[in-house]
């Protein structure tokens, strides 16, 4: 029997410079999806994959994260008072149980490599999940669950992974594939985002990891990547060739690209059309606002 994975690490180090001014004060994590906080999406999907243990690798200014999810007593009296029931069950899902959710401080951005290893001592030697939460991944069943029921018949490391057009490959960890199975492929080698000219494939990784403990003990030793930072990528591929596998897995679902800009819009949209109480209001705008571009052209 494998070790079930009921650990995660959530890096949320990262300054968020993309949103500027908007992160000066709050933590991009804590940016809103229609009502919801990029990192509650996180939560969700760990959450129904099995995870019970939440690790937060945090840096200076990410005060807010805490903040949210520890319980809120002078607003639950309010709305207790009030008879607002509704919104209490709203806030349920922003709670953790006492010893379920801990946060590291990474003190300097030495990469995402380097913010994993964070939590080592926290991790011992389990598998354990990574999940990006700017990746955003609309799915039936939710994508870090699709992976560790395929993560119980392939063991190993495995990574969330995608088709992107040739010329993104330099934004992404990207697969050599070895053998390819549909959803799971085989991988012979990674690299951290290759040019276009350079990159094995334009399979990418995306931000969804179900490691093990080997890892950890890879980046302890791991020098500096792509970018000058400490790669994940890397530790992940120096495994490869020893017995533990390393596999990529095509999720099913759509995924969005929060770190930017068009990516956070997008997602926006289609969340809030995802929900009936704003479907109609919003196609309504969206219909006007095309019909005007599309005059103006
Ligand atoms: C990180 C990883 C990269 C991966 C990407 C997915 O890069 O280093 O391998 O493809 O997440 O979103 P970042 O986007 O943090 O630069």
């Amino acid at each position: 029997m494998r070790k079930k994975v009921t650990k995660a690490i959530f890096p949320v180090a990262g300054l968020g410079t993309r949103f500027l001014p908007a992160t000066k004060s709050v933590p991009k994590e804590i940016m809103t999806l229609v009502d919801r906080p990029l990192v509650q999406y996180a939560i969700d999907e760990a959450r129904a994959a099995g995870i019970k243990e939440f690790i937060f690798v945090t840096s200076r200014g990410k005060g807010a994260l805490e903040d949210y999810f520890d319980h809120s007593p002078v607003l639950e009296q309010e709305l207790r008072k009030k008879g607002k029931n509704e919104l209490l069950e709203v806030l349920k899902d922003t709670y953790m149980d006492s010893g379920a959710i801990a946060y590291i401080r990474q003190h300097r951005a030495m990469g995402l490599g380097h913010a994993v290893w964070c939590a080592h001592r926290l991790i011992a030697n389990e598998p354990f999940a990574v999940v990006l939460p700017d990746d955003v991944i609309a799915a039936e069943k939710p994508c870090l669950q699709q992976m560790v029921e395929a993560y119980e018949e392939t063991g190993g490391n495995m990574v969330a992974a995608m088709e992107v057009a040739p010329e993104q490959t330099s934004s992404y960890g990207v697969l050599d594939v070895a053998e390819d199975h549909g959803s799971v492929v085989s991988v012979k080698g990674m690299v951290e985002k290759p040019k276009a000219s350079e990159a094995p494939s334009n399979l990418a990784v995306i931000g969804r990891y179900i490691l093990g403990p080997s890892v950890l003990r890879n980046l302890r030793q791991m020098k500096s990547g792509a970018g000058g930072e400490i790669q994940l990528t890397d530790a992940i591929a120096q495994d490869i060739g020893s017995d533990v596998p390393v596999s990529g897995f095509r999720f099913q679902g759509e995924r969005f690209d929060c770190g930017s800009k068009a990516g956070f819009l997008q997602a926006t949209v289609s969340f809030a059309l995802s929900r009936p109480d704003l479907r109609d209001d919003l196609m309504a705008h969206l219909n006007k606002v095309t019909q005007i571009d599309k005059a103006a052209e």
